[in-house]
């Protein structure tokens, strides 16, 4: 078993990674963790979970390897229970837990969950810590301090500040012992550095393939393949009591298929969730369009329109070039500012102001 700080060393040596002062002054931090975590337990049957070793909230600008170092760390955990889940699923498995418990009329709905968590886990590992929603604004205070009771060491990455987290919230005030516990019990580390390697991957890259076939499959399972960095799970975003899937999520990178997205019945709302939720979509087998699909085209220009707003970066396979992908049925004088956007899009700055 190996240790961060020479696996960091490790793939700068073989040329997978590019030396990062940022980077390389919060390996120490990672270290300090696994090295209380290492020491054995003794857990008696009335000996309370000792306490853990502080976190770490590792937050700054996207790209600039927070996700990486953490995915990095939890490899090397080695038989250390550990779980890395972004933050989002873990929030949705509690609150579906708890209704679990609340329909067995447990009254504390809340306490099992925290346990079994407690139960399998030393360390946690959430990736893209944010509250944006009041219900786990309001639960996460008590949560963070059963996890803790219970010595499970929390490790996040985020892109704020603790105390910028659920800013502007509703029922802030609830909200702020949660900052409080942060502080108190995770190291709060900034990565400051000056490097954005998601946009320097994709620099000069293609991101745009057409036609569909075996070539492009190939780059676009290429391209996801090396931003993914690892293996992926689907997202389920919850947007006004309905759930908006994508079937693939890593790192901030989403990988869907056109009729994923726009084979459904999902709207404007639908569309600018999962706009703010990922920063790269990669979206294959975007068909010709027409009258015979007007549907799935009309949802097209509305997702593009919400990606774009928001600068997420599109790479994707399409049956033909924007400007030929809807040339004939209703709707195609308004293609033409899709077909602009995408253009736009594929630019190798897009996306790199403001995320
Ligand atoms: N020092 C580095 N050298 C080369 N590539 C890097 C380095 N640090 C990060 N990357 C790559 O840059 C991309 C973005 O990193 P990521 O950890 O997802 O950023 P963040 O979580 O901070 O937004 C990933 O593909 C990652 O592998
Ligand atoms: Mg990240």
């Amino acid at each position: 078993m190996t240790d961060l700080i020479s696996l960091y060393e490790a793939r700068i040596a073989d040329g997978t990674l590019t030396r990062d002062d940022a980077q390389e002054a919060v390996l120490p931090q990672f270290e300090r963790i696994r090295a209380a975590l290492s020491k054995p337990v003794k857990r008696g049957l009335f000996r309370k979970a000792p306490p853990p070793p502080k976190g770490l909230y590792l937050w700054g600008g996207v790209g600039r390897g927070k996700s990486m170092l953490m995915d990095m760390f939890v490899d090397t955990l080695g038989n250390i229970p550990a779980r890395r889940v972004h933050f989002h699923a873990f929030m949705q498995e509690i609150h579906a837990g708890m209704h679990k418990a609340r329909q067995q009329n447990v009254e504390d709905a809340l306490a099992p969950v925290a346990k079994e968590v407690v139960n399998s886990v030393r360390l946690l590992a959430f990736d893209e810590m944010q509250i944006t929603d009041i219900t786990d604004a309001m639960i996460v205070g008590r949560l963070f301090d059963l996890l803790h009771e219970g010595g499970v060491v929390v490790v996040t990455t985020s892109n704020r500040h603790p105390d910028d987290l659920y800013k502007d919230g509703l029922n802030r005030q609830l909200f702020l012992p949660f900052i409080a516990h942060i502080k108190e019990q995770l190291q709060v580390w900034e990565l400051v550095s000056p490097t954005d390697y998601r946009q320097n991957r994709l620099e000069g890259a293609p991101v745009y393939f057409t036609p569909i076939g075996p070539e492009a499959r190939q780059k676009i399972r290429e391209v996801w393949t090396d931003l993914a960095g690892g293996p992926a799970d689907p997202l389920v975003l919850h947007v006004k009591g309905r759930a908006v899937e994508l079937p693939a999520f890593r790192n901030g990178v989403a990988r869907a298929s056109f009729y994923d997205l726009c084979g459904r019945m999902l709207g404007p709302g639908d569309y600018l969730a999962v706009a703010e939720e990922v920063k790269v979509l990669v979206l294959e087998d975007i068909p010709r369009l027409s009258r015979n699909n007007f549907n799935e085209a009309k949802r097209f220009v509305t997702l593009i329109d919400a990606l774009y707003e928001a600068r997420v970066r599109l790479i994707c396979s399409a049956a033909a070039e924007p400007e030929m992908l809807y040339v004939e049925g209703e709707g195609t004088f308004e293609f033409e500012r899709t077909a602009s956007r995408l253009r736009e899009m594929q630019d190798q700055d897009w996306g790199r102001q403001g995320r």
